[in-house]
């Protein structure tokens, strides 16, 4: 063997060794969101009468424009100029993630720049709460709590705004639903501890809630 196809041999080796070493997330792209249309949605007062829990959902997946558009409602940045979100949080701390659970995988919503950052390229659905229709709803919303962005308070009082935080985040998805048509439901009964390991969580990262959003069974 020559010195070439020698050094071939070693590098297609090394390649093979690194390879499982890789994390699922280089197979998963980034998804640039289409700008969120801030224009549309039914009158408010038409869309609290139409707010509601639904826990049947079609398989049919949500288009981009459709995600783009509720998570902006969700959480997104509403004044640029201060960097200020669609839902209030406590001394403006900021501190929900809202990861995106789909069949294709586990994304990470950026506000900033519309993007759904990989997380994980597997279907975690599943382990994102107990009950059956979890693992066949096209989204599944997971708000986790940032604790390292809470500077101020008791722990009592961070996981008092954490949960309140999440709270309106939710409300702005079910009403975003109500207005399009979806169907969403918020959820508690989560293994939280299970899902924080699943979705390879930091220590100061809590699972808040859970959120389906789907079209509804026909
Ligand atoms: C904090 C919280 C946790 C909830 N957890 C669950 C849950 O784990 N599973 C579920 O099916 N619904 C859950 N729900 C939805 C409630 O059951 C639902 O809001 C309630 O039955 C009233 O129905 P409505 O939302 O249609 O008005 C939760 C709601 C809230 C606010």
């Amino acid at each position: 063997m020559n010195t070439i196809s020698f050094l071939a041999v070693r590098l297609v080796l090394v390649v093979l060794l690194i390879y499982p070493a890789l994390t699922p997330t280089e197979e998963l792209k980034p998804i640039e969101l289409p700008k969120p249309q801030t224009d549309g949605g039914r009158p408010l007062m038409q869309v609290l009468k139409d707010r509601k829990s639904s826990r049947e959902y079609s398989a049919e997946k949500l288009p981009p424009q459709v995600l783009s558009n509720m998570l902006w409602a969700a959480f997104g940045i509403n004044r640029p100029d201060s960097g200020k979100r669609t839902a209030p949080t406590a001394m403006n701390q900021q501190e929900i993630d809202i990861y995106v659970a789909t069949a294709d995988g586990l994304y990470l919503y950026d506000a900033k720049a519309n993007i759904l950052q990989p997380v994980l390229a597997e279907d975690i659905r599943a382990a994102t709460g107990f009950q059956p229709f979890v693992k066949d709803a096209p989204v599944n919303l997971v708000f986790v709590a940032d604790f390292s962005k809470m500077r101020r308070g008791s722990e009592e009082q961070k996981v008092f705004y954490a949960a309140t935080d999440t709270g309106f985040i939710s409300q702005n998805v079910y009403l975003y639903c109500a207005s399009e048509g979806l169907a969403t439901v918020v959820r508690g009964a989560v293994d939280k501890e299970n899902l924080a390991k699943v979705m390879k969580l930091r220590d100061d990262q809590k699972v808040i809630l859970a959120q389906s959003v789907g079209y509804p069974k026909k």
